[in-house]
Formats: C-alpha cells, structure tokens, sequence
C-alpha cells in the first residue's frame, strides 16, 4: 500500500531509477516522513525524504512551498558549496503534488545524519544555535517580507495578551478564579513583554525571515563529526523578527524540565546552556544583526516566554480548544511553567545580557 504510494509520488517527481527499498522517519511530530532510496543504472543507491503534509495542521500548503521556494533557492544560489535542502519538481513545474486523495506531498534530498531530539551536551546546543545563526546569516540580505505569513500574527506578544485580556473579561467559563495569580502576574508584564512585537509592527526591526520552530531536532548533524550540517523542517518559515527565533530557541533547550512539569519548583533557565547556545549563534550570525536586534536577545526571550504563557492561559480560561491537553488543567500547569521559566529569566536578566555582549566581543 504505502510502497505503491511512494513509488507512485516518486514517479511524478521524475526520481530516477528502480524504487529499492523505503524506510518510515518516526520523530517528527506534525508530517509523515519517509526515506525512499533508488537504485539507479549504474548500480549506486540514492535516497530522498518524501513527505506527507499534514493538512490539518498547515491549510495552506502551496503558499509554505512557496515560502520553502524562495528561501531553499536563495541559500542554494548564494552557498552552492554548502549542504542545504534542495525540493524536486514535478513535469509541471511544482515542488508539491496532490494525490488522489487529496494529500499534499513532496521529495527533497536526503542528508545522511543524525537528530537530537532532547539533549543536556553543551556541544551540541552550541551547535544547534551555530546552525540556526548561520540560517539567518545565509538569508540576511533576502527580503522577508516576499514571504507569506503563512500563520497569520503568530508572534505578535502584544495582540496575544490583548487577546488574553478580552476573555480574561469574559471569564466565560467562569476559570478566572483558579488562576488569579497567573492572570495578576502576566498582568504585571503585560507592557514589557509586548513591547518588542509593538516595535516590530511599528517598523523599528528588519522584516526577517524567520524560522519558527528552532528545536534541536530541525537541524541535522553529522553522524561522526556532530557538526551541524543543515536547518530542517521550513514548514514555518516567515516574515519575522529575528531575536523571536534565538528567544524560542532558548526558551525550550534552556528549561531544566519538562513544558507540563507540575512542579515548578523544577524549573529553571539554565545559563549553562544560555551561554553554549549564544555562542554557536552569534558566532555564526555574525554581523547580520543590528545592534537593536542584539541589544534585543534577552528580551525577546522573556516576550516569547510570557507570549507562551499567555496563549496556554486563554487555551485553559476558553475550553483548551488549541493545545490538546491529557487532564483537566493541563494547560494551566502549562502556563505555570512557562510562568516560572520567565520569573527565573527577569532575576537572571542581567547575567543573560553579560553573557551576550561577551560572546559578541570575543567573535568581533
Ligand atoms: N532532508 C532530510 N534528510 C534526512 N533526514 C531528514 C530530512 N528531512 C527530515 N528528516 C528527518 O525526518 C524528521 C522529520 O522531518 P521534519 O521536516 O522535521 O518534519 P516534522 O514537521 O514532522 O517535524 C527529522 O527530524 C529528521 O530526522
Ligand atoms: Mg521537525
């Protein structure tokens, strides 16, 4: 069935040779991937990743493989020397297709590589901001505002809490009374972690492309080395500001627990991890942001943390209708914890910002 299927993609995107063999990739958590290898005429073996698009996560597939386009083509261009995505093309020109069923599919290379999908090696976090700095060096000088914004306002903090606020008011569901502390204390933050989302909208930031989901298993590394070898998983890729991408990075690979831990007292940002992270980044980024946006960094991951904390808070107070939650009040422990990561950020503001300003003096 699913052999028939691959093989049939495969020939609308003219691979060449015999269908040899597939595999299925099981740690993504949105497409359904395969590997696919062909033996070609002489003999040697080839593989690709097909992928299934998971429509009901992304509506609008054509306009992501437009943006994937744009930005493949770009860093191809200008780092031909480079390993970096490349997406096949059908006879009429496309890099998607369109099954029967109506499923949306598309090939591109595969790189013979390893992921990581959680992970305490500071060599390794180092390396996953080195590959997510130098995504946005190689697209520094592409305009992002060609883009479609695919998700529309996703991180726009300011718009989110004004959300969170209206239904705050509502209280529909009459939950306002389990989270009062919660509720006063975004409250309390409202202003500050907004701030940077206004400025962008204001057009005091360059429109970057920006990646969206920077986890360490969107970047594949080499198998013996552990050198990161390129950034994965485009499906998000948008319009944005830059520093949003490096606060989600951080946000995620530097919380000491789990994002549903029940016990906050777990969590911690951890500076360890800050300090590897900053340095692979702005060693590779290097120069392609503006002093604004470095001078951003810190904020920008105590905004994206409350912007967090936010959305699973209006999740909770309007029937978790957006997070898919295991128990009653998943989404509150949820905030919880994204509540505390922020606390821990702000006490440890000072040193995140000496941690960064000297990571930038030693790549000057
Ligand atoms: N071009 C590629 N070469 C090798 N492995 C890949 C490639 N693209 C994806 N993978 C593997 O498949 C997994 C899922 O792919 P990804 O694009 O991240 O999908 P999802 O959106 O489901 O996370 C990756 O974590 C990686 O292990
Ligand atoms: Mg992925």
């Amino acid at each position: 069935m699913m052999f028939e299927k691959l093989t049939d993609v495969g020939k609308q995107f003219r691979l060449k040779g015999q269908f040899y063999a597939y595999d299925t990739i099981k740690n993504g958590n949105i497409n359904s991937t395969y590997k696919v290898t062909y033996k070609e005429d002489d003999g040697s073996l080839k593989s690709y990743i097909i992928q299934k698009i998971n429509t009901s996560v992304f509506h609008n597939p054509e306009d992501i493989m437009e943006n994937i386009d744009h930005v493949t083509e770009h860093i191809r261009e200008h780092y031909p020397d480079e390993i970096s995505l490349h997406f096949h093309h059908t006879a009429d020109g496309k890099n998607y297709m369109y099954d029967d069923d109506g499923s949306f599919w598309r090939v591109m290379n595969y790189v013979d590589s390893i992921t990581f999908d959680t992970c305490d090696d500071l060599a390794i976090i180092s390396a996953t901001g080195e590959a997510f700095g130098h995504f946005q060096m190689q697209l520094a000088d592409f305009d992002g505002s060609i883009l479609h914004e695919t998700i529309p306002e996703f991180h726009n903090t300011h718009n989110r809490l004004d959300k969170l606020f209206d239904d705050v008011a509502a209280n529909k569901l009459g939950r306002n009374e389990s989270c009062e502390a919660e509720i006063e204390y975004i409250s309390a933050v409202r202003y500050k972690a907004g701030q940077l989302s206004e400025r962008y909208s204001n057009g005091d930031f360059p429109v970057r492309v920006t990646h969206n989901d920077t986890k360490a298993n969107n970047v594949l590394f080499d198998r013996i080395t552990k050198r990161p070898l390129v950034v994965i998983d485009l499906d998000t890729v948008m319009p944005g500001m830059a520093m949003y991408d490096f606060g989600d990075a951080v946000r995620f690979i530097c919380n000491t627990a789990a994002e549903d831990e029940p016990d906050v007292r777990r969590v911690y940002f951890d500076t360890s991890k800050f300090r590897a992270f900053c340095k692979g980044y702005l060693g590779a980024v290097h120069g392609a942001l503006t002093k604004d946006e470095l001078d951003s960094l810190v904020l920008a991951t105590f905004s994206i943390t409350i912007e967090l904390a936010s959305r699973f808070l209006d999740d909770y107070l309007t029937g978790d209708k957006y997070f898919k939650v295991n128990y009653p009040g998943h989404n509150l422990i949820r905030t919880r914890t994204q509540i505390q990561l922020a606390k821990d950020i702000m006490r440890k503001h000072e040193e995140l910002e000496w941690i960064v300003e000297e990571t930038i003096k030693e790549h000057r």
